[in-house]
């Protein structure tokens, strides 16, 4: 039953977005990277809708997240803004539009927002970062941070595997974390660390968590649709659950189809004109 999930029909803002914590209501989130994939799950009732740029991946196949440039994600993130009514949607902003200057990124980010309609941006880093993060929130434009093992930095990390295990790096996490609420972000991805440690950073910080990999207290949960929905048979890492077999409902349609296209049961006198 689409939609029956929904409490109210209102918009999703940046600021509900980050009073759902207070409300200690959990928040879902998925990715989405067209017009028909975002009016289904906002109808069916996901919070926030993430323009992941995993499109690189899940939509065009590559190995990583670094190929995507600015004008394929505009053009992700204008399609999903145009299906989404009620979710608060957030893109990220693609390897190489933030992290050779402040000004780059500013004005990257401004035209990402004038020429999509989403609501927020989504940049990786900490630190590193935090100066252009602060540059992007004073324009006014709404900034989700990510955390942990951050896809754009795959090469330095040497792989996919779980971040911040090592107290070091769990540490400059969290402080991390704090910079980035202090900047005025409105929620942080957390992606593939200990439960532990997403616990922690969650009591830490009044803006909410969401976790891809990172354990039950996050305030909230994001997922690769195409993952969740079993669409990838290839990919099923511990942290994934697939809430449908997609694939083999597909494989069936298809199959069912390309027989009575062969049998000539396809169309039939009421398919015609
Ligand atoms: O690109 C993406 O889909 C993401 C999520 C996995 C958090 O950043």
């Amino acid at each position: 039953m689409a939609g029956y999930l929904i409490e109210d029909e209102k918009k999703i803002t940046s600021t509900r977005f980050t009073q759902m914590k207070a409300q200690g209501k959990k928040i879902a989130m998925l990715t989405s990277y067209d017009y028909t994939m975002a009016q289904i799950v906002d109808a069916a009732g996901v919070d926030s809708i993430l323009i992941g740029d995993s499109a690189s991946n899940v939509m065009a196949g590559n190995d990583t997240t670094l190929p995507i440039t600015i004008d394929q994600m505009i053009y992700h993130a204008r399609s999903v803004a145009r299906g989404a009514k009620r979710a608060f949607v957030i893109c990220d902003m693609p390897f190489g539009t933030y992290q050779v200057s402040r000004e780059e990124g500013i004005k990257n980010a401004v035209r990402i927002m004038q020429e999509t309609g989403v609501d927020c941006l989504k940049l990786e880093g900490g630190l590193e970062i935090i100066d252009t993060v602060r540059g992007i929130i004073n324009a006014g434009i709404p900034v989700c941070g990510h955390l942990g093992l951050t896809p754009q930095s795959v090469f330095k990390f040497g792989g996919f595997g779980l971040r911040a295990k090592e107290e070091a790096e769990a540490n400059k996490l969290m402080n991390d974390a704090k910079l980035l609420e202090e900047a005025g972000c409105c929620a942080v991805v957390l992606e593939k660390i200990p439960a532990a440690l997403a616990n922690k950073v969650t009591a830490a910080l009044s803006i909410p968590t969401i976790g891809i990999g990172a354990g039950n207290g996050c305030d909230g949960q994001v997922l690769v649709g195409q993952d969740m929905l079993g669409m990838n048979k290839g990919f099923k890492p511990k942290f994934l659950r697939h809430f449908a077999d997609v694939y083999t409902a597909i494989t069936d349609g298809v199959g069912d189809y390309v027989r009575a296209v062969k049998d000539g049961t396809f169309p039939n006198e009421n398919e015609q004109y």
